[in-house]
C-alpha cells in the first residue's frame, strides 16, 4: 500500500519482474540474460582516458548541452552515419544517458494529458517515464507475427495523440524497421501533426543486411522529430551515463533548459573521455561491434530453437523474443521461473513490454553478454528438460 505522500503518477507504476527474476538468479547462481547490460569490454584506450581529463582539471559542470569539443564530434557522427546535419552550437544536447535524453524530451514538449503513442511491445522506461510526466500512454501493437509495424492500428490512434515513441533497432521487439514502415510511419506523423521521439540507442547493432534509417532524414520529418542515441551500448559504459539528443533550435532550446535543471551537465570527465574515443575509432570497430554480435545472436537463437523456445529471430540490438507457449503456462513470468529453475536462464517476461494477453506467450533474453556468459546460458539449455 503505497503512502499517501506518493505522487499518484509514481503509486500506479508496477514493480519490476526483471528485479525478481535477477534475486533468484543470484540465488541459484544461475546465468542472467534478464537486464540489458552489456559485459562485453569497452573500447581500448577509452577507461584510461578518464585519469588524465580528470588530472586535465575537467571536473567543473561543463554547458549544460554538453563540452564544444562532443558536440561538434556528435554532429560529425551525425551527419556521416545518420545523415542528419544538426547545428551542434544549437541542435545538439548532451544528456545524461538516452534516458535523460527521454526524460527531458517528455517534460520539455509535452503537456501532463497528451496522448502518447508506444508501439508495443515496448522499452518499459518509455512508458514508466511518460507515465511520471503524466502523460497518457497509447499503445499500438506490431502484428502478432514477425512484429511488423500494422499501419491500421497505428492509423486509428493517431487521431487525437500528441506524439508518437519511436526504437528502431527495438528493445525488445529486435525489429529493425524498414523503409516502408518507416515511410508509412512518417506519413501518419505528418498528416496527424505528431511530434516523433526517436530512441536509436542500438544504432550500430544490426545484423544481415539491415539497414538503420534515422526518422529524421525522411522527408518532412527533421521539424518534428527528437532522436535520441547514446553510448551505453556502443561503448559498453551503462553506468557512465552518457546520451544525447538532436532536433531543430526551436525544440532543442527548451529541452537543453530542462536538461540543465534536471541534470546540469552530463559528467563532464566522461564526456571527454567519448569525445575522444569517436574521434579516434573508424568504421572497423562498428562493423565488428555489430559483427560479433550477429555471432551472438545466431549461436543463442539455434541454442533456443532446439530448447524448442522457437525465437523471433533479431534484425538489430542484442535481445530476442523466445516464444514459451510450448511450456504452458498462463503466464510468462511463470515459464521464466520455470526456464530458471530447470536451465539456470534468467530472462524476462514479455508481460514487461505488452499490456495485454500477448505477453504471456514471450520471454525476452539479452545476448549482449560476453562468450563465455553466453556460452554457459548455451550449454545450460542444450542439456535442461524443460
Ligand atoms: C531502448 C533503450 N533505450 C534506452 C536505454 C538506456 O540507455 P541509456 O543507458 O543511454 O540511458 C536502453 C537500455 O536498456 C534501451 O534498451
Amino acid at each position: 500500500m503505497p503512502s499517501q505522500y506518493v505522487a499518484d503518477t509514481v503509486a500506479q507504476l508496477a514493480q519490476s519482474p526483471i528485479r525478481a527474476m535477477t534475486l533468484r538468479c543470484t540465488e541459484l547462481g544461475g546465468v542472467n540474460l534478464g537486464q540489458g547490460i552489456c559485459d562485453t569490454p569497452p573500447p581500448s584506450g577509452l577507461v584510461t582516458g578518464i585519469g588524465p581529463a580528470a588530472e586535465a582539471g575537467h571536473n567543473a559542470y561543463t554547458r549544460y548541452d554538453g563540452i564544444d569539443r562532443l558536440r561538434r564530434v556528435l554532429a560529425d557522427k551525425l551527419r556521416a552515419y545518420n545523415g542528419i546535419d544538426a547545428d551542434p552550437e544549437h541542435e545538439i544536447i548532451v544528456t545524461q544517458g538516452s534516458t535523460g535524453a527521454f526524460t527531458v524530451a517528455m517534460n520539455a514538449l509535452l503537456n501532463p494529458g497528451d496522448r502518447v503513442i508506444l508501439l508495443e511491445p515496448y522499452y518499459g522506461y518509455h512508458l514508466n517515464l511518460l507515465r511520471v510526466a503524466g502523460l497518457t500512454p497509447v499503445f499500438v501493437p506490431l502484428s502478432n507475427e514477425g512484429l511488423q509495424l500494422d499501419a491500421e492500428a497505428l492509423e486509428a490512434q493517431a487521431a487525437g495523440a500528441k506524439a508518437l515513441v519511436l526504437n528502431t533497432p527495438g528493445n525488445p521487439s529486435g525489429r529493425v524497421f524498414t523503409a516502408a514502415e518507416m515511410n508509412t510511419i512518417a506519413d501518419i506523423c505528418k498528416r496527424h501533426d505528431l511530434l516523433c521521439i526517436t530512441d536509436e540507442i542500438y544504432e550500430y547493432f544490426l545484423f544481415d543486411d539491415h539497414r538503420h534509417i534515422s526518422m529524421a532524414t525522411l522527408p518532412g520529418m527533421r521539424e518534428r522529430t527528437v532522436t535520441m542515441g547514446g553510448y551505453s551500448k556502443t561503448f559498453s559504459i551503462t553506468g557512465w551515463r552518457l546520451g544525447y539528443l538532436t532536433a531543430p533550435r526551436a525544440l532543442a532550446e527548451p529541452m537543453g533548459l530542462v536538461n540543465d535543471l534536471y541534470y546540469v551537465c552530463a559528467p563532464s570527465i566522461v564526456q571527454h573521455a567519448v569525445a575522444d574515443t569517436i574521434d579516434r575509432l573508424d568504421q572497423t570497430f562498428y562493423q565488428r561491434l555489430a559483427s560479433d554480435h550477429e555471432g551472438r545472436r545466431d549461436r543463442f537463437c539455434a541454442a533456443l530453437h532446439k530448447a524448442g523456445l522457437e525465437p523471433v529471430i533479431p534484425e538489430g540490438a542484442y535481445y530476442v523474443l523466445a516464444d514459451v507457449s510450448r511450456l504452458g503456462f498462463d503466464h510468462a513470468q511463470d515459464a521464466a521461473m520455470h526456464i530458471l529453475e530447470q536451465a539456470g536462464v534468467a530472462g524476462v517476461p514479455g508481460s514487461a513490454f505488452w499490456q495485454g494477453a500477448e505477453g504471456e506467450r514471450w520471454i525476452r533474453f539479452c545476448f549482449g553478454k560476453d562468450d563465455p556468459t553466453l556460452d554457459r546460458a548455451i550449454e545450460q539449455l542444450a542439456i535442461a528438460r524443460l
